[in-house]
């Protein structure tokens, strides 16, 4: 199995399948140093989890991961937690950041003697011969990867999906009409639990990642540049948008800043010939909800399973499935990202439905405070069991 990326995606596929006997050669166009440096998401379901758990690659995560089951929604100066994990039946969430993950599945991959060419870019994909060029970043040399099937694990930028038709590739899109400031900052958390905050400026988000690093998020205009917000105009912005009476928010140094392209992309089919998309290179969802790396995560565990029926039991069925097994859990992921944003967006100023909105996210907070069933609802979607 040829894989191309090394990503969360890339690099669970590469161990289930090194575990179940197919050999496969993982190429990733940046260096060690860089994949393993780049912050990412940080939420991890309870299914990747157990997957990570069935492979034995869970240990760091179990233990310096948090586990989590409950998150925090303000607004108007008022707060109220979801225990989330307790309404969907005992599940939880561990906060560990996809860094540290990637770096474990690398380390793992490599220990086991994996075949994983860092700094060596793909060039070319034969969907027909599953061949796979590549070539060396240090010094141009050429590298030809014969396979049996290709995954393309190469995230939203990537070459793999250029192989597919656009007739084949589909494609459903939506662009928001809002970004989102993403900060992480060398401070620690001033909460125990995620935090999200509806607020007339806009959403503003307290995520969690390890006890000296927060992730926060900040509504902004479409096409805002993260240079118009120092570090006194983001911190005042978190104060304002995620107040509530007796609640302190600790500073600290801001270490990245970007201004998030809020969209989502779905392909309509993840596979063709002897290549499959898994991953970011097949669909991307915006962060609200955290599903992106687990869904990338869950594609790999769905192809791991159909190649071993495939090359074990002589049975395609389920690598003929693959594509619509995944883009079930896509979709739902993808409606549930779209329900929390519409939950907590503040439409654009001027807007004349403004106000007539807004009322509906206040009853729509109001319900998930007050209505088990409406927050059961929102729990099991939110850590994945549906
Ligand atoms: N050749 C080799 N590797 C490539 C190429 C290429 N031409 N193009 C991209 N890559 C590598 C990238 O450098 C990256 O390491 O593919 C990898 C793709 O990884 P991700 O973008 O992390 O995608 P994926 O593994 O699907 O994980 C999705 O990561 O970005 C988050 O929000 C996203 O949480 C989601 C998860």
């Amino acid at each position: 199995m040829g894989i191309i990326g090394a990503g969360p995606a890339g690099l669970a596929l590469a161990n289930s399948l090194e575990q179940l006997g197919i050999s496969t050669v993982v190429l990733e166009k940046y260096s060690r140093a860089h994949v393993e440096s780049r912050a990412r998401a940080g939420l991890i379901e309870h299914r990747t989890v157990a997957f990570l758990d069935s492979l034995g690659l869970s240990g760091r995560l179990r233990a310096e991961g948090v586990p989590h089951a409950s998150c925090e929604f303000r607004y108007r100066g008022e707060s109220f937690s979801i225990p989330y994990g307790e309404l969907a039946g005992g599940y939880e969430h561990y906060v560990y950041p996809q860094q540290f993950l990637v770096r474990d599945l690398a380390d793992a991959y490599l220990e086991r003697g994996g075949r994983l060419y860092f700094s060596h870019p793909v060039t070319g994909v034969d969907v027909d011969s599953a061949v796979i060029s590549a070539q060396s970043a240090a010094d141009g040399a050429e590298l030809v990867v014969e396979c049996d099937f290709v995954a393309g694990c190469d995230g939203f930028h990537g070459v793999s999906r250029q192989a597919v038709p656009a007739e084949r590739l589909g494609a459903f899109s939506k662009r928001y009409e809002f970004g989102w400031l993403a900060v992480l900052a060398q401070a620690p958390p001033s909460t125990k639990e995620i935090v999200y905050a509806l607020h007339e400026d806009g959403f503003a988000g307290h995520m969690l990642r390890t006890p000296t690093v927060s992730r926060y998020y900040l509504q902004c205009p479409v096409g805002d540049s993260a240079d118009n917000w120092s570090d006194a105009r983001i911190w005042e912005a978190l104060e304002r948008r995620l107040a509530v009476p007796g609640w302190e928010l600790s500073t600290g140094p801001v270490i990245e800043k970007a201004v998030l392209d809020m969209r989502s992309y779905v392909a309509e089919r993840m596979d063709h010939r002897k290549l499959f998309l898994v991953g970011d290179s097949a669909h991307i969802i915006t962060p609200a909800g955290g599903k992106g790396m687990n869904l990338a995560i869950a594609d790999a565990q769905e192809l791991a399973a159909g190649l071993r029926a495939h090359y074990a039991d002589g049975e395609s069925g389920r690598l003929a499935g693959y594509s619509a097994t995944c883009l079930s859990r896509v979709w739902q992921a993808q409606e549930f990202s779209h329900w929390m944003l519409q939950l907590l967006h503040a439409p654009e100023p001027g807007s004349g439905e403004r106000e007539f909105m807004h009322r509906l996210q206040l009853s729509r907070l109001s319900q998930l405070r007050s209505v088990p069933s409406y927050a059961a609802m929102f729990a099991n979607s939110y850590v994945g069991v549906v």
